[in-house]
């Protein structure tokens, strides 16, 4: 929204945001977070079977964002012991909670156990075994699932079908006996059950048929391995990966395009190949949180080199890396000139001890000032969740923001805070 020049976000202006929250800040939009949520639910149903989303908390996890997952009938994606322990945090139901990971410690595999969690996913044959191993001392239920590797590598426009057989995550389709070790290792203690596969083919999406394609040969490994081995799966769990929109490069395909091309395609393998899946997911993280949320900076100092006009900012690589370690692209705007022309072609840096900590490379603005606003688009994924405290910048807050009124979902951090953990020569 836009009154006067002034960027409002959720109903409050971005200055007064900024003023009270301090910049940087991670601004959610409540609303956008909640109607993403209920779209994916209510999109991704079918009469033939059950179907979850499970909200892959990798994209932005904190307390907060987990209550609203779970107001809004999503299950839950967590892929180590301190997503899981936000989780508990959120008082989020264990059941509804599935364990990913390639490399899970004892203790996060014990703490599983102990809190009660819906599913491990298991990702290898040693995994496997220290599963079962544990296991045996808790005498709980616990569903078990196994990654697997499809061969099918979805990159954003373009997916290939290849014999990609040495991804660091789950075991490939073609290494069979190797899964029917796993299936029978986790299927061989009492208490635990094995539901079935998991695979997730990419992120940021924007090719229908790679989902496709990953339904195809899921289906078809299942069938050849029900055939095989005589296990019957239940489960089939299709990962994340849906696209956002960044810049008007992006073209996401529409929910409930890709919702009812999965629930389609589904139906229609699992009948033609006869298999008894009764149970559907699909793990979006970034598509649910990413457009939901932006980051407000305030601009500092200007400079004109020979070729470039740097706007530097009060943030950078240390609140979203994304820009450095993926060449991601944002639209920003200048806040507080929402209306004025765009003249300027400005290269927005951060304040990062570090020439690669640009934000955006080339963006037309208004003519910037010192002390202006500056808010950078779609950050709402992959930007909290991957921060880091280099040069010991201070992580910034995030606030959410739902019809004029404001809350923070998590403080900034303080000075006091930064050191808490020091400790001097005389403390231990
Ligand atoms: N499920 C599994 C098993 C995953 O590995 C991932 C993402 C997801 C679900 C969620 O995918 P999404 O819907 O968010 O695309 N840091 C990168 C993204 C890494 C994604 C890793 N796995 C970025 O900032 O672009």
């Amino acid at each position: 929204m836009n009154q006067n020049n002034m960027l409002y976000i959720g109903g409050i202006s971005a200055e007064e945001l900024a003023q009270q929250y301090h910049t940087p800040l991670y601004v959610y939009d409540e609303n956008k977070l909640t109607d993403k949520m209920d779209a994916f639910v209510q999109l991704f149903k079918s009469n033939r079977f059950d179907c979850e989303v499970l909200y892959a908390s990798k994209a932005f996890s904190c307390v907060a964002v987990l209550e609203l997952a779970h107001k809004h009938g999503m299950c839950l994606d967590v892929v180590s012991g301190g997503e899981l322990y936000t989780a508990k945090k959120a008082n989020f139901p264990m059941e509804r909670i599935y364990f990913h990971g390639n490399n899970k410690s004892i203790e996060e595999i014990k703490m599983a156990f102990a809190y009660g969690i819906g599913c491990i996913i298991v990702d290898n044959v040693m995994e496997a075994k220290l599963v079962a191993e544990i296991a045996k001392t808790y005498n709980k239920p616990m569903k078990t699932m196994l990654r697997v590797n499809p061969g099918v590598e979805a990159h954003t426009h373009e997916y290939i079908v290849t014999a990609h057989v040495d991804s660091k995550f789950g075991i490939s389709i073609t290494r069979m006996d190797e899964i029917w070790e796993v299936v029978s290792t986790l299927n061989a203690v009492e208490n635990m059950e094995f539901i079935g596969f998991h695979a997730h083919i990419g992120s940021q999406i924007f090719d229908a048929q790679a989902f496709k394609a990953e339904i195809e040969t899921m289906t078809q490994f299942i069938a050849n391995f029900e055939k095989t081995y005589g296990y019957r799966a239940t489960a089939l769990d299709l990962g994340g990966g849906f696209a956002a929109y960044y810049t008007d490069e992006d073209a996401p395909i529409p929910l409930p395009e890709v919702c009812k091309m999965i629930i389609d395609t589904c139906t229609q393998e699992f009948e033609r190949l006869q298999l008894g899946i009764q149970k559907v997911m699909i793990e979006p993280g970034r598509s649910i949180v990413a457009e939901a949320g932006s980051s407000l900076y305030r601009v500092g100092f200007l400079k004109q080199t020979q070729s470039k006009n740097y706007l530097f900012v009060d943030g950078g690589m240390a609140d979203n890396i994304r820009p450095a370690l993926y060449q991601a692209k944002y639209h920003a705007d200048i806040a507080n000139k929402m209306n004025a022309e765009k003249t300027v072609n400005y290269t927005v840096a951060g304040k990062c001890c570090e020439s690669g900590d640009i934000l955006i490379k080339d963006i037309l603005l208004p003519e910037a000032q010192t002390n202006d606003l500056l808010v950078m688009y779609t950050t709402g994924a992959y930007g909290f969740s991957m921060a880091s405290g280099y040069n010991r910048l201070l992580r910034p807050g995030v606030v959410f923001v739902k019809n004029g009124q404001a809350r923070i979902a998590v403080k900034r951090e303080t000075y006091d805070d930064l050191v808490s953990l020091d400790c001097g020569e005389n403390e231990s």
